[in-house]
């Protein structure tokens, strides 16, 4: 099965194509020049029209009408291709996850952090593991305050996984590793937290109850697992209405 990002590119380059196919021969047989613009604009248009055919929602519907004409106009500025390789490659190196699995960057803020340590205080044999550690936002808040627990954090974007790896560089309890979510055995921690996207949530939900000890807790902060009652909610006292869905393995 393709994966979402190369579906939807592949409907950009049908719609590129079914302007194209006609414009080509139109103007070619009249010996008249492309018009760039109104060119960009169609393509766009059949986009918008083949993303609403295929129930894209909204955002992507935007976007693939958006596309051609703003690249059209880009183009106009006579940038250096080498400056966008060079933007891909400095977004890549932060932003991985999103590209490859449809988690973007966030950060849980203090309020969680707080939280998550209170929902945890009474684990004496504390094993916690996040799942896409980001820059450390629980971790290292977490892993400063119980010296005597064992903290683990994975992440795969190389910019994150580096300022994690400083930041956590002295504490002797606190694992951080480079790594993939879905390479990560979860059988040594008895806390699992995830911070991710509604897009993995069920494929995790699989690997949690495959791995997860009995009696142990998988947290996601934001994101339920679909179809699965939570064992509890935790609603953070903070502005942007942060949920906890704790689910007891
Ligand atoms: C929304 S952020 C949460 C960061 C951190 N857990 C927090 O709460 O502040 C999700 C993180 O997961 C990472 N990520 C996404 N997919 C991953 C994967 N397959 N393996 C490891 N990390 C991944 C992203 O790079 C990103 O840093």
């Amino acid at each position: 099965m393709l994966g979402p990002q190369i579906r939807q590119l592949a409907l950009q380059f049908a719609a590129a194509l079914a302007v194209l196919s006609l414009a080509w021969p139109y103007y070619g047989i009249r010996n008249e020049e492309l018009p760039w613009p109104q060119t960009a604009f169609a393509i766009g248009g059949i986009a918008a029209l083949f993303a609403t055919i295929s129930r894209q929602p909204w955002w992507w519907r935007l976007m693939h009408a958006l596309f051609a004409p703003l690249a059209w106009s880009v183009s106009r500025l006579a940038i250096d291709p080498g400056w966008f390789l060079l933007l891909f490659v400095l977004l890549l190196l932060v932003y991985r996850g999103a590209l490859t699995g449809q988690v973007p960057l966030y950060f849980s803020n203090r309020p969680s952090a707080a939280a998550i340590a209170k929902l945890t205080a009474d684990r004496h044999d504390l094993r916690f593991l996040d799942l896409g550690a980001g820059i450390g936002s629980v971790l290292i808040p977490l892993a400063s305050e119980r010296p005597e627990a064992h903290f683990s954090g994975v992440e795969n974007a190389p910019a994150t996984w580096l300022i994690g790896r400083l930041r956590s560089a002295g504490l002797a309890n606190c694992d951080w590793r480079w790594g993939d979510i879905w390479q990560t055995d979860l059988s040594g921690h008895n806390v699992v937290y995830a911070f991710l996207s509604p897009a993995p949530m069920a494929a995790l939900w699989e690997k949690v109850q495959k791995e997860m000890p009995p009696g142990s807790l998988f947290v996601s902060n934001s994101f339920p697992v679909p179809g699965v009652a939570a064992t509890r909610i935790i609603d953070v006292d903070d502005a942007r209405q942060t949920r906890l869905y704790c689910y007891r393995i």
